[in-house]
């Protein structure tokens, strides 16, 4: 190209917008449910199905009761909250004097990223902010209680999302819209939210910066249930965000918004934590769960009876997925930036049984029937041509009924792992009777669920 091309090229470029042609066109979303609500949720979320939560912070010091820690000890001033920290810490204490003990010495984000990997996790969440205000990121807005000004002294947010980047792993932010104890926050909640002190200078500025430091996946928003979502600005923050934000086209956010928007509004919904429907959802939603049944985040007197099992995991899992969710598992680190073994142990034996059936869940869609009748625990999932039957039990004559398939002459039946075809008879009462491989113990690939993928079937 000439130079004067060149040029001239640029002079048209930089021609002010009112001269065009065709005007620029209007943003596609207004900051009103309706219109936010009518957003096509971004596919790779559902495709993906599988996640690990992380609850990581200065909770993670005293490492005892929970991830509330701060609010059962000064705000709710529990008795039993007072007599652990007089016979753990020096006389005085106060909440911000565990920062400093929060080293996350041990953190290594490319070993946490391959664990998370190996237990099959397409997209995890990271506590980037929890209730007690304190930033795994360095926020400018945070007066110091962060974690690259205090603690670890490091970008906690950024080293892991870019080990995550790395592997392919989508990288979510949890963020939780109100603290405990902000000072600001504390005057707006006085004012009956009718003032937005910490929404302007804290809550906004840190979610529009968490967006463009790090280009999040998910924006998993917290905190929100004391006041209304017009008191977080939350329409008009979510309509930059699919407007005009990096992640405009890729992020998903979940319905944690403001007072009731919690499985009306936003994104995919979470609803109650822990959340199971009865019947399937008309609407994309999220299961999350913890290993530790007692606290999100990392207690160091936890007991291996307080832990969900591997089985207790996979069940969790299937169910879920049957009813259109997706699963996210969550671990607290310790404050040194280790993982528990025990966690990783059940992490990487959820990997090993994705690793045969994951077939049967990533990318999957709900079938026509989600869950058997009956005793025996049958959860069903499909994907293209194949409809997936998951079973917890192995019947003792190695003969599995299934009720609901109805099956052609032409239908194949297998076993994910293995590679014969499989017997199969129409059963008496209607549905099918599998034989299952005749198999001596150690010789199965794995424990705990198994699925049979029917091909050709109604
Ligand atoms: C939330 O829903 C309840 C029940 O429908 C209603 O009484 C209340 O006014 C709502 N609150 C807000 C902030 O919208
Ligand atoms: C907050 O919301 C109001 C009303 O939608 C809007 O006018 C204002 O610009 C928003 N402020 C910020 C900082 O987003
Ligand atoms: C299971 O039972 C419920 C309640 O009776 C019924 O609505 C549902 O259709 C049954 N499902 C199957 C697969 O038979
Ligand atoms: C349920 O499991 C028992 C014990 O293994 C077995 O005898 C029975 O046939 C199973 N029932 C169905 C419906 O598969």
């Amino acid at each position: 190209m000439e130079p004067w091309a060149l040029a001239l090229l640029l002079l048209s470029a930089a021609r002010p917008a009112a001269c065009q042609a065709s005007p620029a066109s209007p943003p596609r979303y207004s900051p009103d449910w309706a219109s936010l609500d009518a957003r096509p949720l971004p596919g790779w979320f559902d495709a993906a199905k599988v996640g690990v939560f992380l609850h990581w912070g200065v909770f993670a010091v005293p490492a005892w009761g929970s991830e509330w820690f701060w609010w059962h000890w000064r705000g709710e001033r529990r008795p039993d909250y007072e007599l652990f920290v007089r016979a753990r810490f020096p006389p005085g204490i106060t909440y911000a004097d565990f920062a400093p003990r929060f080293t996350a010495h041990d953190f290594q984000p490319h070993a946490w990223a391959r664990l998370f990997q190996e237990a099959g996790a397409r997209y995890v969440v990271l506590t980037a902010k929890h209730h007690e205000g304190f930033t795994n990121w360095g926020s400018p807005v945070s007066w110091n209680w962060n974690s690259v000004d205090t603690g670890p002294h490091r970008d906690l947010v950024g080293e892991l999302g870019e080990a995550l980047r790395h592997r392919n792993i989508h990288y979510g932010l949890y963020h939780s819209l109100f603290e405990w104890f902000h000072p600001l926050y504390l005057v707006d909640k006085k004012n009956g939210f009718k003032s937005q002190h910490f929404v302007l200078e804290k809550t906004l500025p840190e979610l529009y910066d968490l967006v463009k430091r790090y280009k999040p996946d998910i924006i998993w928003s917290d905190g929100e249930w004391e006041a209304p979502d017009t008191y977080w600005n939350s329409t008009s923050f979510l309509a930059w965000l699919y407007n005009e934000s990096p992640v405009k086209d890729t992020v998903v956010v979940n319905d944690r918004w403001g007072i009731n928007c919690s499985c009306h509004h936003g994104g995919y919904y979470n609803c109650q934590d822990k959340y199971k429907p009865g019947t399937l959802p008309t609407h994309k939603w999220e299961m999350c769960s913890s290993i530790d049944r007692k606290s999100w985040g990392y207690r160091s007197n936890m007991k291996i009876d307080e832990l969900m099992s591997t089985s207790s995991i996979i069940e969790e899992l299937v169910n879920t997925v049957s009813y259109g969710g997706n699963y996210l598992l969550n671990i607290g680190p310790t404050k040194e930036g280790g993982i528990a073994p025990v966690f990783q142990e059940r992490l990487l034996a959820l990997g090993k049984w994705l690793n045969i059936n994951g077939e049967a869940i990533y990318e999957s869609k709900p079938w026509r029937v989600q869950k058997e009748n009956g005793t025996n625990k049958t959860w069903y999932t499909s994907k293209e041509a194949a409809v997936y039957a998951i079973f917890f039990t192995w019947p003792q004559d190695s003969v599995l009924h299934l009720p609901s398939p109805v099956l052609t002459a032409s239908s194949q039946v297998t076993m994910l792992g293995f590679s014969e075809t499989l017997k199969w008879q129409a059963a008496p009462g209607g549905g099918l009777q599998v034989t299952l491989p005749c198999m001596v113990p150690s010789l199965l690939p794995l424990q705990y669920a198994w699925t049979l993928k029917l091909v050709g079937v109604k």
